[in-house]
Order: C-alpha cells, then structure tokens, then sequence
C-alpha cells in the first residue's frame, strides 16, 4: 500500500502532524510505503476559478507544488489528512489545498482520480469537545467524497494547546498506531 500523509499544521512539533506521523508509522509496521507532506513547506496558490481544469484541461493552469501533489495523491492507495481545528473549522493553509482539488474533477464534478482510496481523518482542538470536530469531520469526508474515498478512520484530540501536548494522551498515540496498521490490510 502507498500511504501518505497530508499534515496541515504550520507549526513545529504540531500535535495533528504527530499523529498522522503515527499513523504513518502503524502502517509501515504492516508493509506499507509512507511518504508524510507538510503543507506548509509547499508553495500552494489559491484556486483563482479560472475555469481551466473545465475547459479541455485535466489538470491546473497553476504551476506550483500542488502539481507534484497532484500526482502523489494520485498514485496514493491512502491519504491521512491531519489538521488542527481554528475557529471551529480548518485552517486557512487546509482551505486552499481543497479549493485546488477542483482541478482533479472533471466538468461534471465527477473524479479524474483513481478509485478505492481510503481517507483517514485527524483532528486537533484546543478547549473545543468533539462537537467542534465533527462537522469538520463529515465536511472532510464529503470533499474526499467527491473522490470515491473510502472512511478510513478518524481521531481528534483535545487540549492540545502547545506542541507536543499530545505526550500527555499516550492512548491516542496508541490510537494513531492501530489506525495506520489498521488502513494497510
Ligand atoms: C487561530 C487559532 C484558532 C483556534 N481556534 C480554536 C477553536 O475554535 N477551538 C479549539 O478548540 N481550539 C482552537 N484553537 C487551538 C488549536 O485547535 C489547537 O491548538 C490545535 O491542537 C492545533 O493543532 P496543532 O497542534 O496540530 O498545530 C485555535 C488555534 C489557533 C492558532
């Protein structure tokens, strides 16, 4: 299985990149190939609706790493989307990476990516409960949806003010383990 991992945090030591780094691990221990992608140390434009993937194109008329991307997630039998919640919802680096996702369905929304991917889902929060997580949660499964992604799993966790907060849950370390070894089989 190829799995990657998307980490959307921007921030060092970020406790959502952690966990889908644990995700990774899990499923290296079953065989798997890994490859983790931070977001931010990519250069990913803003989707312009230009209207080029729509017309004659199946790609984006934007050259940045978003192409390189593109192909990884093409090629990718799992993606593991880590991102931290900010103002009950994603953040902004998670926004654009989505909006540019439009360049991989064709002109009648339906995918040019391959099917039978699965998606595994992580979420970080703050303060916020689980209530907070859950639309961001099925708001992701229905953009990965759009792309025949199977559920993969899913794993919030709160209380994660500071970087490596997340020492403080060795279960949910745990949690990311199983999960990775869970989505290679
Ligand atoms: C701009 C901003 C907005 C935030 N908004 C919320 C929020 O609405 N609810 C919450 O529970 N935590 C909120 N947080 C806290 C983050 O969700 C939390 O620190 C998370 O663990 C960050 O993920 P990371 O460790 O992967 O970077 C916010 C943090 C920032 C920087």
């Amino acid at each position: 299985m190829n799995v990657i991992g998307i980490a959307v945090s921007p921030r060092k030591g970020a406790n959502s990149q952690t966990l889908v780094e644990q995700v990774l691990a899990g499923a290296k221990e079953k065989g798997s190939e890994t490859e983790l992608i931070r977001l931010s140390d990519l250069e990913i434009h803003p989707c312009v609706a230009c209207g080029f993937c729509k017309s004659g194109h199946d790609t984006c008329a934007q050259k940045d790493d978003m192409v390189v991307l593109y192909e990884k997630i093409r090629k990718a039998d799992v993606i593991v989307f880590g991102a931290p919640i900010y103002f009950a919802r994603l953040n902004a680096q998670a926004y654009t990476f989505i909006d540019r996702l439009y360049a991989m369905l064709n002109p009648d929304f339906s995918s040019r990516l391959p099917t039978g991917k699965k998606i595994a889902i992580v979420l970080t929060s703050g303060s916020g409960e689980l209530s907070i997580a859950t639309p961001m949660h099925e708001y992701l499964k229905t953009i990965f949806g759009f792309f025949h992604c199977m559920d993969g799993g899913f794993i919030w966790q709160n209380q994660m003010f500071a970087p490596n907060d997340l020492e403080q849950f060795p279960e949910t370390i745990e949690k990311a383990q199983a999960l990775g070894r869970s989505i290679s089989t």
